[in-house]
């Protein structure tokens, strides 16, 4: 290469370099705008949720809401679980930190745990998923619909919602009857998931910090979960099933999306080497549908649409 191709090479890099710093930068200042939610909002919002919650350490009994809206009380141990605001984290942005203890992560969800790595994934997503064949937001939304029907004055769990791209989604379906909790462990992704709830103005949402083996929920009190992009992630995905059995009610839906194995999969090799390197599951689907029967689920679909990397499923619990 020419000395002047060298020049307009660099140049080109340092530009395209210095426009997405700037562009991170911006959405760091978006993110740390404070949005004062009003303390009675709040105290609404929780009392709306807390009889289907069960804070860690107080499995049969449900919370108390603060009268001010700042958390909620456990009423065995006493323990303050701050809702936005007091202990630094998620400072009035809108999460309720529920996790028992600092999750010992496996390298994907550390990766996806950091301001940086959340404000990509939110930002480009779509060119993610659109690599991998998958149909497009819009359509995924639409596909998801089909089995989870969320509408007016629906509770919806999102479990790992991460920056709660179908969070909103379902809060606009289930409308001000409705409730959405947006759960994830993973608390860059929720502060990308509040600003968006934010934006939208939503306030029938409770984004939850939580682990989803062990769901900070009483039993069988939801009717409809999904759960996006996360079965890959979970280190022990039966138990997570094992919860998600445990919070729902017979009847209930589980739609679900996720890396994943097909029949026959000629790219299995691959999978099971990114399972072992990373710790992404490419779950497989026929095996799944057989660990939520043994769960007591049943008409369980499943699509492995495009490429064959990310599949749909929908199942209903029976009993
Ligand atoms: C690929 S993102 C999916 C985000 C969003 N639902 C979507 O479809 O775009 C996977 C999410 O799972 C979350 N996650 C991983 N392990 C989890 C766990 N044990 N409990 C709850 N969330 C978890 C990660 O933090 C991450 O936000």
């Amino acid at each position: 290469m020419t000395k002047k191709k060298w020049l307009w090479c660099g140049t080109a890099v340092s530009a395209a370099a210095g426009l997405g710093y700037a562009t991170w930068q911006r959405s760091r200042i978006v993110l740390k705008t404070r949005h004062d939610v009003p303390a009675e909002h709040s105290r609404r919002l929780l009392e709306r949720a807390a009889p289907l919650l069960r804070l860690p350490a107080s499995s049969d009994q449900a919370p108390q809401v603060l009268p001010d809206g700042s958390g909620l009380r456990s009423p065995s141990t006493g323990r303050i679980y701050t809702y936005g605001r007091g202990d630094g984290r998620g400072d009035g942005r809108g999460i309720l930190d529920l996790l028992p203890a600092e999750p010992d992560q496996t390298f994907t969800q550390k990766a996806l745990d950091t301001p940086l790595t959340a404000w990509f994934y939110d930002r480009f997503r779509e060119t993610i998923t659109g690599a991998l064949n998958s149909p497009d937001f819009a359509g995924e939304v639409v596909h998801i619909q089909q089995d989870l029907q969320g509408g007016p004055g629906d509770t919806i769990l999102d479990l790992a919602c991460g920056q709660g791209n179908f969070t909103v989604e379902w809060a606009k379906r289930v409308g001000p009857a409705g409730l959405v909790i947006g759960l994830d462990i993973s608390l860059a992704m929720l502060e990308r998931a509040a600003y968006h709830v934010n934006r939208w103005g939503l306030d029938n949402v409770l984004l939850i910090r939580g682990d989803a083996h062990q769901l900070p929920f009483a039993d069988g009190v939801l009717h409809k979960v999904n759960c996006s992009g996360g079965f890959h992630q979970f280190p022990n995905l039966l138990q997570a099933l094992r919860e998600i059995a445990r919070v729902s009610a017979p009847g209930a839906v589980l739609t679900a999306s996720t890396f994943a194995e097909g029949v026959d999969d000629n790219r299995a090799p691959i999978k099971r080497w990114l399972k072992r390197r990373f710790d992404l599951h490419f779950v497989p689907l026929a095996d799944l549908g057989d660990q939520l029967g043994a769960l007591g689920y049943g008409s369980y679909e499943w699509l492995l649409p495009g490429g064959g990397w990310f599949g749909y499923t929908a199942s209903h619990k029976t009993v």
